[in-house]
């Protein structure tokens, strides 16, 4: 199958009461264990590069890659520009076959978040790509995109219904409490201020940061309307744990296949725990 858009796959995702889960892209293992497990599962897929990724493996290799793991799956896989940070590069990332693309305007004041998210929108549209904003400011650190946690700011309800349908994205990352990279302690999420906003929006909501928060809490964002739900460190974590436990056990190993399977086998059972628990296992 040709890649999908993030739209098409979220918003049957929220006429089904269930998210799908974006998992950042960097290497090959990463995809494959992204895909055998969204294949075990029978569940509906994002793939995303971040500013990082896109850095590390190059464009050319994010897109080829997507694309042949979309071709020979079996299950709908769609590409995603995770934090695009300019309309140029927004559009080079459609040129080269990404199904869908975010334009974080989030730093921006208010008007100019409008201003680029529809810039972008109206040409992403005219070729068939669909488009995620943010409005607030999600905390924490996703590669090279810093916020700490004095300037992360919530969504305003009142704003996200005026901003989406000034700017015309396909889906809005809602800052309700999560943050990139490892929590310190328990995050605290604002399911009231999730509620609000999904009563005035009408589009498939996107939960950043979401590795680290518990299952519960989860759960609970699917149901007040959460359709696509981005996961990064977790896998960081399960693959750089299986390296280590690895090299720990045979430090003379030199193989890159020893010492990259089971990483690539790690980060599959966790991208499968993640798929039940998002509900977007059997969807496919
Ligand atoms: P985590 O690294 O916290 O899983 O967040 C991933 C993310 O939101 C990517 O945009």
């Amino acid at each position: 199958m040709a890649l999908v858009t993030v739209a098409e796959l979220t918003r049957a995702a929220a006429e089904g009461g269930y998210a799908v889960g974006a998992f950042n892209l960097n290497n090959m293992e990463i995809l494959q264990a992204v895909i055998a497990a969204a294949e075990e599962e029978r569940s509906p897929v994002i793939l995303q590069a971040s500013q990082g990724g896109l850095k590390y493996a190059g464009i050319d290799y994010i897109a080829a890659m997507a694309r042949v793991a979309a071709e020979n799956a079996s299950v709908p896989v769609a590409l995603n520009l995770d934090h695009g940070t300019s309309f140029e590069q927004a559009m080079v990332c459609i040129r080269k076959g990404f199904s869908a693309v975010m334009i974080d305007g989030s730093q921006l004041p208010f008007e100019e978040n409008i201003a680029l998210v529809k810039r972008v929108a109206d040409v992403a549209h005219a070729v068939g790509v669909s488009v995620e904003a943010e409005l607030g400011k999600i905390g924490g650190t996703e590669d090279d995109i810093v916020v700490a946690e004095q300037d992360a700011t919530m969504t305003n309800p009142d704003e996200a219904a005026e901003f989406v349908e000034r700017a015309q994205p396909d889906l809005l990352a809602v800052a309700i409490g999560t943050a990139h990279g490892v929590y310190k302690g328990e995050p605290r999420i604002d399911f009231k201020r999730l509620e609000e906003i999904k009563k005035r929006v009408d589009i498939p909501l996107v939960l950043h940061g979401a590795s680290g928060v518990p299952d519960e809490a989860i759960r609970k964002a699917c149901q007040l309307g959460i359709s696509k739900i981005n996961i990064d460190t977790e896998l960081r974590v399960a693959f750089t744990q299986a390296v280590r436990n690895v090299l720990e056990a045979a430090p003379n190993e030199i193989d890159p296949r020893k010492i990259l399977g089971p990483a690539r086998e790690a980060m599959q059972k966790v991208v499968q725990e993640k798929m039940r628990l998002f509900g977007s296992s059997g969807r496919a």
